[in-house]
């Protein structure tokens, strides 16, 4: 089983397991409205996307210091390695932070030190993703972009995510101060929302990958667009699964999609969340669908072709 090199789709809130978040809310001084870890993990039973999210939400509001975020993102890394990963492009909801109090700087700072420090500790290069939620207006992402501007903390990108209600459009001038700085563009799309999605995130935003995805394929220009355009697609397996986008992974399109030439890179999501971190998502495919070994390895190209480095970074990553 090849180990996948990299990953470009965790959200770092989502990599926030039952036993931190206990951990981190008794350091606070706050009740958590479980009995313990079991009847938290219990229940991760999702409906759909806005289901999660409910939760996702709820959970992280337990982090409030800057050693909150550093000892989230540290959790991560070292599991990240465990699993194989060499280079990480991690997103992070500074609106969900900001807009329950915790100042923008305490909660960046907190997740920079971990991950300015990871190349160090744990041997995996890593990027900083600031997503914005898409169920908040736009000037609100806006605000913060240019608050996050004026830190002094290092950024590779910006991404938007959250529910895939609404147009994205409204994001375009959040999009171009992030791409006037210099910084890299995302988005969710064709996750839970229609194939159009996708496309306006590439027209309106300027999105350099598209996180998810999966939904691109009820529209046949568009894959045809994708895979000539080289535009890779961030998908996540197990996320798709639990959260209903696919009801089996035996029918997970993957096999589809690499034979469109689409440039699929496969990642973990929200893994605390999800049953299982990158190298499950690859594994659980793996077995689903019976892949080959050769199969496996434009899985992991991909996943170094699609990564932001530079040229002697993915040399190395190769
Ligand atoms: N935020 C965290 N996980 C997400 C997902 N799967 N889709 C949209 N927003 C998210
Ligand atoms: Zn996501």
């Amino acid at each position: 089983m090849l180990m996948p090199a990299v990953e470009l789709h965790v959200h770092l809130e989502g990599t926030f397991e039952p036993e931190l978040i206990f951990a981190i809310a008794e350091r606070n001084g706050m009740n958590l409205p479980y009995d313990d870890v079991e009847d938290l993990r219990r229940r991760y039973e999702f409906t759909g996307l806005q289901s999660f999210l409910d939760l996702y939400y709820e959970n992280m509001a337990v982090l409030r210091t800057e050693q909150d975020f550093a000892d989230l993102a540290r959790a991560y890394l070292g599991r990240a390695r465990a699993g194989g990963v060499h280079h990480a492009e991690v997103f992070f909801d500074i609106q969900a932070h900001t807009a329950r109090g915790v100042p923008a700087e305490v909660a960046l700072r907190g997740v920079s030190e971990a991950l300015v420090a990871s190349e160090r500790e744990f041997g995996i290069s890593t990027g900083l993703i600031v997503t914005f939620l898409r169920h908040l207006p736009a000037a609100a992402a806006m605000a913060s972009l240019q608050e996050i501007l004026r830190l002094d903390v290092p950024l590779l990108g910006v991404g938007l995510c959250s529910s895939e209600i609404g147009p994205a459009a409204p994001f375009k001038d959040v999009y171009d101060l992030a791409a006037a700085n210099g910084l890299r563009r995302v988005a969710h799309a064709g996750e839970e929302g229609p194939a159009a999605n996708v496309r306006e995130v590439l027209d309106v935003l300027g999105a350099e990958r598209v996180d998810h995805g999966i939904r691109a394929l009820e529209d046949e220009d568009l894959v045809a667009r994708l895979a000539r355009e080289r535009v890779p697609l961030t998908l996540c397996p197990l996320s798709n699964l639990r959260l209903r986008v696919v009801q089996d992974l035996a029918d997970y399109p993957l096999r589809r999609m690499l034979d469109a030439g689409l440039v699929v890179t496969v990642n973990s999501d929200d893994p605390a969340y999800f049953g299982g971190y990158v190298e499950d998502n690859f594994r659980r495919l793996t077995e689903a669908l019976d892949l080959s070994v050769d199969e496996l390895a434009v899985l992991a190209r991909n996943g170094v072709e699609a990564a932001f480095v530079d040229d002697a970074r993915r040399g190395e990553l190769a």
